[in-house]
């Protein structure tokens, strides 16, 4: 068996394959259907200072070749997750990646000092990539002085390794990611979902109540895959692959594009089994090209 183990900024995985933020709850309802230790990392939903409620539905809706979501970041708030969703996920020893969101820089400061003391938190994932809400999200991540402004004010709230995740809904995101890794990034994540819509042409309704929408899947996984890649050449920093894996060949693609790590997010919707296929189908592949470190794969494009 290949090594799959990998160090990103000092948050040590057994194998790079996380599951993303918002497509795995807290764990609670996987734990029952995959064995959580065998998963690199978990990155939790959004946790936001307050609980929110998200937005009205309809939010979800299906696509030829994936979904488009608007939940709005619903989720029972920073108290309750320390109190309630950590304990749980600490049972299983397995990498907790806290994804955080903040209205303003302030809450961003706030959830990154508090969860900061929370030693099974191995690392924070900054999310300033959110399509679906009024203030924050993307609004700060489509702009480098956003972009500044929030990394900047976790970086100096936290030492734990620092993952930006990035929208690409820009018009370069190398500018974005330089941004970023100048302002405290350890580690780049990216992408978050595609701005989308979808319409009843029978009502002339949209299908998602707020209209606009975030696209994942199959559809934007070119996407996804040229944006790494960009990233990776143009900055010195660990990149994780994130834009509709379904599979571990999909997976391979990032890695050979140059991602350190990758996350399994709309195919948990399709296969609960998709992030546990993923790891055998990358040790399989490995095995069969004679490739026995993981470590070896990356940013290896053939020109
Ligand atoms: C949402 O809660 O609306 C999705 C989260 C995100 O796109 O970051």
């Amino acid at each position: 068996m290949a090594d799959l183990s990998m160090e990103i900024a000092g948050l040590k995985l057994k194998n790079p394959v996380m599951v993303a933020s918002g497509t795995f709850g807290h764990g609670e309802e996987y734990s029952e259907l995959i064995d959580l230790r065998k998963l690199g990392a978990i990155v939790t939903k959004s946790i936001t200072v307050s609980p929110r409620e998200g937005n009205p539905p309809p939010r979800i809706v299906e696509t030829p070749a994936g979904m488009l979501n608007s939940i709005g970041l619903e989720n029972d708030g920073l108290k309750k997750f320390i109190e309630e969703h950590l304990p749980f996920l600490a049972k299983f020893k397995t990498p907790v990646i806290a994804n955080i969101a903040g209205e303003t820089q302030k809450e961003f400061e706030e959830l990154a000092s508090t969860l900061s003391k929370e030693r099974q938190v191995k690392a924070l994932e900054v999310n300033i990539s959110c399509p679906n809400v009024e203030h924050g999200g993307m609004q700060f991540g489509c702009s480098p002085v956003g972009t500044e402004e929030v990394v900047r004010a976790v970086r100096a709230a936290t030492d734990m390794p620092l993952i930006v995740k990035l929208s690409p809904n820009v018009t370069d995101i190398t500018e974005i990611a330089k941004k970023a890794k100048d302002s405290g990034a350890d580690v780049i994540s990216l992408i978050n979902t595609v701005m989308g819509m979808a319409i009843d042409a029978e009502t002339r309704r949209p299908r998602i109540n707020r209209i606009v929408a975030g696209l994942s899947g199959p559809a934007i996984k070119p996407i996804a895959l040229r944006m790494v890649w960009q990233v990776a050449q143009s900055i010195k920093l660990p990149v994780i692959g994130i834009g509709g894996i379904m599979n571990a060949r999909d997976a391979l693609e990032f890695f050979i594009a140059g991602a350190s790590a990758v996350q399994i997010g709309t195919a948990n919707f399709v296969d609960t089994q998709a992030s546990i296929k993923t790891i055998e189908g990358i040790n399989e592949y490995l095995d069969r090209k004679g490739i026995k470190d993981i470590k070896g794969l990356i940013g290896t494009l053939n020109k």
